[in-house]
């Protein structure tokens, strides 16, 4: 379920387990129509995402979006005993509600900015007004990405509380807010898998967030991901997995909400270790497409694992390949751009190139077009990201669009 590169990623996967015979994905893009079966179901019609997974006898629904998971479609599946891999409206809060999430940090010591929860916007101006700068103020709720401000001055941090708490830009995402400390540091996303009993640690990845080389320019939903981060060490990696994942699953099993399906820690690298951002109920959107290419295992099996709480049986491995990412955008995005531009070269890509489609379909004639901001994730896996940058950026201008961009520098660092 899902419209994204992440669903295509997850369907491309997902297809090539000698388990997996037919697929449907709602609504998809035209990458997910040539690997399965594309339905005019929209995401938050769980009605029909249920009649049909019943009509259809559909073996397992996988879940690609926030939106329908803190919505509750994970529970109305398994209300009518049909097997689905996401966690449930309770568990999706860990993203759903930054209140919920920082409440469980501060309760199982898992480390994180300082901040406080605060529901009265005259109250939230107060606070801001006697705290020193800078300040990161966080709307409670989803909020498509954007419901979060590093201010640097309180100018800035009384615009924002104006925007989510009065303004409700967000709507009822924003009746509370948190405001935390601005942590410094190097930026990772993490990625672990858990079923009612056990959590595993997946791979990390690094995601470019602004537009422009150089970083540059305002923040987008991701322009290019790589995987694995260049500064993780072993002990680093054990760090995360000891200190943050691994505490946070069992915190949920101990506060009676375990969580099932992929969690996704956003974390600051900082001098005093590693600390939590947020966390995502869900896989990350560009990540996926560098870390599932890594994927030796069937991710079908895995899955199928944790709907049944036997994920303690899979044992999951790694190619030691490094694989790089990179987002060819709408001209204009991310503000305004236009749609429905024929997009050409598909097929002129080395075979070793993987092209996720994002914002695309096929339009009355056939042809492949472009249908958002985000059209396309070019993916390479490389002996290490030099080398998987290189066929990437030796392959992607066979590719066009009109207004297409793209970044130079995605994995080559701050
Ligand atoms: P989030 O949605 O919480 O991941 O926040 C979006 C972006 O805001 C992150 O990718 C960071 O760049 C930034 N951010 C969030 N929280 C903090 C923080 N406490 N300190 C510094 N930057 C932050
Ligand atoms: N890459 C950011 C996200 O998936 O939320």
């Amino acid at each position: 379920m899902g419209s994204g590169g992440r669903e295509h990623t997850l369907v491309w996967k997902l297809s090539q387990s000698p388990k997996v015979t037919d697929i449907y994905t709602a609504p998809g893009n035209a990458g997910t129509s040539f690997l399965s079966q594309n339905l005019e179901i929209k995401a938050d019609d769980v009605d029909t995402l249920v009649r049909f997974a019943l009509e259809n006898k559909i073996d397992l629904t996988v879940i690609g979006p926030e939106g329908p998971l803190a919505a509750g479609i994970v529970d109305a599946f398994q209300a009518k005993d049909l097997r689905v891999f996401g966690p449930n409206k309770t568990a999706a809060q860990i993203e759903a509600s930054k209140v919920f999430s920082k409440n469980l940090m501060h309760k199982y010591g898992i480390p994180c900015a300082n901040s406080v929860n605060i529901s009265s916007y005259e109250e939230a101006k107060k606070y801001v007004n006697n705290q020193q700068m800078p300040l990161v103020i966080k709307a409670d709720g989803l909020a498509a990405g954007k419901g979060v401000v590093v201010a640097e001055t309180r100018e800035q941090a009384l615009h924002a509380l104006s925007d989510i708490m009065d303004s409700r830009l967000y709507g009822e995402a924003g009746s509370s807010v948190v405001i935390e400390e601005k942590m410094i540091g190097k930026e990772m996303s993490t990625f672990s898998i858990a079923d009612a009993f056990t959590s595993m640690p997946m791979v990390s990845a690094c995601d470019h967030k602004a537009v422009y080389d150089g970083n540059k320019g305002p923040n987008t939903g991701g322009m290019g991901c790589y995987s694995p981060p260049y500064f993780l060490t072993t002990e680093l990696s054990a760090q995360v997995a000891d200190k943050i994942m691994n505490p946070t699953i069992q915190a949920m099993i101990k506060e009676d909400k375990p969580y099932h399906g992929v969690l996704y820690g956003g974390l600051m690298i900082t001098n005093e270790g590693p600390k939590v951002m947020e966390f995502n109920a869900r896989f990350g959107d560009p990540e996926t497409q560098v870390i599932l290419p890594r994927l030796k295992s069937d991710l079908f099996e895995i899955m199928l694992a944790v709907t049944d709480n036997n994920l303690k049986s899979i044992e999951m491995e790694w190619h030691e390949d490094a694989c790089v990412g990179v987002v060819m955008a709408s001209g204009g995005y991310p503000g305004s751009f236009k749609k429905e531009l024929p997009i050409s070269g598909l097929n002129d890509v080395d075979n070793d190139i993987m092209v996720f489609h994002a914002g695309t379909k096929i339009d009355s004639s056939g042809k492949i077009v472009t249908d958002g901001g985000r059209v396309l994730s070019v993916v390479a896996l490389g002996k290490n990201l030099a080398e998987a940058r290189q066929k990437v950026y030796n392959n992607i201008s066979r590719i066009h669009f009109e207004g297409c961009h793209y970044r130079r520098d995605i994995a080559l660092f701050d």
